[in-house]
């Protein structure tokens, strides 16, 4: 049976493909020319398998895939499963999860107050995360759960502030708003089945410790390692 390999599809999966081809994993044909989603490897030993992030926890807690590419900050919204390891930090997909306000927002603000009576309204799809974050400041506020497109929340008063990944900052420019404060840094990260990591140990070892390896060289090719 071929190891599945779920991947996260976007940004994560243009960084992470070169870095399955240094490990011998290339798709039989090139995903970005093809609307299919699942693709056999060229050596027929690994399936790879294309979705949304916040679906490759599931199927890989399934046991449906048996490793899983997914970046941190999906993971930390996740709901709690034992359901999967997390072994490698790929050291790829770097950006962070902040919260961000209008740039002209006022000082109170910034610390989390609301304008007028009632709570601080924060829109963002990382309602976990901001739950622990505000919790963690002893801030008391209102999360209101969107799908995407935060940055247009705070224009249209539908929120003081926002929760959202930020790696260049443009959108949030583009936007009117600033980050604020970061959550946390995040990277994407190789996840793998309970059950697959006893049933299948000598093939996801060997693979990881290929994986480990394509890491450290191109930490290398970038000075990291000096
Ligand atoms: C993320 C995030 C921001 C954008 C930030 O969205 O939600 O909109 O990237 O990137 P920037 O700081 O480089 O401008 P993404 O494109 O991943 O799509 P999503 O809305 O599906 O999360």
């Amino acid at each position: 049976m071929p190891l599945v390999i779920a991947l996260n599809r976007g940004r994560i999966l243009a960084e992470c493909l070169p870095m399955l081809a240094q490990a011998g994993i290339e798709p039989d044909e090139d995903v970005n020319a093809s609307r299919k989603l699942i693709f056999p490897s060229r050596r027929d030993e690994h399936r790879l398998v294309i979705m949304r992030g916040a679906d490759v926890p599931t199927y890989v807690t399934h046991g449906t895939a048996d490793i899983g590419i997914v970046g941190k900050d999906t993971l930390l919204e996740a709901p709690p499963t034992a359901g999967y390891y997390e072994r490698l930090d790929l050291n790829i997909g770097h950006c962070r999860i902040v919260t961000a306000l209008p740039r002209d927002a006022a000082p109170e603000r910034l610390a989390y107050q609301p304008a007028h009576n009632g709570a601080f309204r924060v829109a963002t799809k990382f309602v976990s995360v901001s739950r622990g974050f505000f919790a963690r400041k002893g801030r008391q506020v209102s999360i209101i759960p969107l799908a995407g497109t935060m940055e247009i929340a705070p224009t249209l008063n539908l929120a003081d502030c926002i929760v959202d990944i930020v790696d260049t900052g443009n959108t949030l420019k583009a936007n009117g708003l600033r980050e604020h404060e970061t959550i946390a840094h995040i990277s994407s990260r190789l996840i793998v089945n309970r059950a697959s990591m006893r049933t299948k140990f000598d093939e996801i070892e060997a693979l990881i410790s290929q994986l480990r390896a394509a890491v450290e060289r191109r930490r290398q090719a970038d000075g990291g390692g000096l």
